[in-house]
């Protein structure tokens, strides 16, 4: 009996198709609603590989009631929904997607920086709203990128690609990182500081850091307390790093000046949400590695991932 992959997320055709050469491959048929939790329980409960996105929460229970599932491959690098603990002691693979995203990341990292600063966002809707009556000499007046400080928080494989975009703006870089990165200090020519010193010194503040335990909430009221009257605060990384309650009230005291956020503590983001009513937010649906090359590559990696395992060898990208 051909062995079954279940995926949550309805995916190019192209790309299922070598899987359902050698398996059978069910499938959650909608691009844009995540699988029912009901629904997911059920599928595991035959399936031999599971395909999951970031939305998908694959608990313990899940994890148990699946008694052939052999491997998780995770359409991301971050893998913080996936209770990876649990897959360990239960001996199933989990996967997820590095590399091939970091470049296009660090891309929407500034991109994000950039419009933040320069509040494109916010420009184009007094564009399009007809309240574009004439130049003003400080109308949408943002903050220089060019020769600022940078701070980047978790400087791995993205964190690094985007210190070297920044070079490009003659921007000062600081990072801090668990670990200290030598070699690249010396490449990139960026220096470490401790995240007080960070935080007090840059004029952007970029968060990469994965969400773990450690870092939950490492951006709260005392952090945004020391950064400069004059900040922005970006966060592509995951919305738990942030305190979005602590965050809003910073905004809106005038105590950092503005924020960039790809990510949410809750996604997607509820529309009454108080920082959508605040204009020195500029957001974004969380589309880091989305560009059609990027997302066709995460995929032809999961799709590796899980013909790797099916078939008894050892994936490339383990997690755990
Ligand atoms: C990741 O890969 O972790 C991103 O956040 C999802 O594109």
């Amino acid at each position: 009996m051909k062995q079954t992959i279940f995926i949550t997320r309805k995916l190019p055709e192209e790309v299922i198709q070598p899987l359902r050469e050698k398996f059978t491959v069910r499938m959650w048929e909608e691009e844009e609603i995540e699988v029912p939790v009901d629904v997911l329980k059920k599928e595991v409960q035959q399936a031999d590989a599971l395909w999951t996105t970031i939305s998908d929460q694959i608990t313990k229970e899940i994890m148990t009631s699946a008694p052939n599932l052999k491997v998780i491959a995770n359409l991301a690098v971050g893998f913080n929904n996936i209770d990876v603990e649990a897959a360990k002691e239960l001996g199933i693979t989990v996967t997820n997607t590095p590399d091939v995203l970091t470049e296009t990341t660090a891309d929407l990292a500034f991109a994000l920086l950039l419009a933040s600063a320069r509040r494109i966002t916010e420009a184009e809707r007094v564009l399009r709203d007809g309240k574009w009556t004439s130049w003003a000499p400080m109308q949408l007046t943002g903050m220089d990128v060019f020769g600022a400080t940078l701070g980047i928080i978790g400087m791995g494989r993205i964190g690094e690609a985007a210190a070297k975009r920044a070079k490009g703006f003659d921007m000062n870089v600081l990072y801090y990182n668990r670990t200290r990165k030598l070699e690249a200090e010396e490449k990139y020519g960026f220096s470490y500081a401790e995240l007080d010193s960070l935080l007090q010194q840059s004029d952007f503040v970029l968060i990469f850091a994965p969400l773990t335990e450690e870092t939950k909430n490492m951006i709260a009221k005392r952090e945004l307390g020391l950064m400069k009257k004059t900040a922005i605060l970006l966060n592509v990384a995951r919305g738990g790093i942030v305190n979005e309650q602590d965050l809003y009230d910073a905004l809106k005291n005038g105590d950092i000046w503005g924020a960039g956020l790809d990510v949410f503590e809750t996604e997607p983001v509820p529309l009454n949400h108080p920082l959508l009513t605040l204009p020195n937010v500029t957001v974004l649906p969380h589309i880091g590695s989305a560009s059609i090359q990027t997302r066709l590559a995460m995929m032809k990696m999961n799709q590796k991932a899980i013909m790797d395992v099916l078939e008894g060898r050892v994936p490339k990208n383990v997690v755990i």
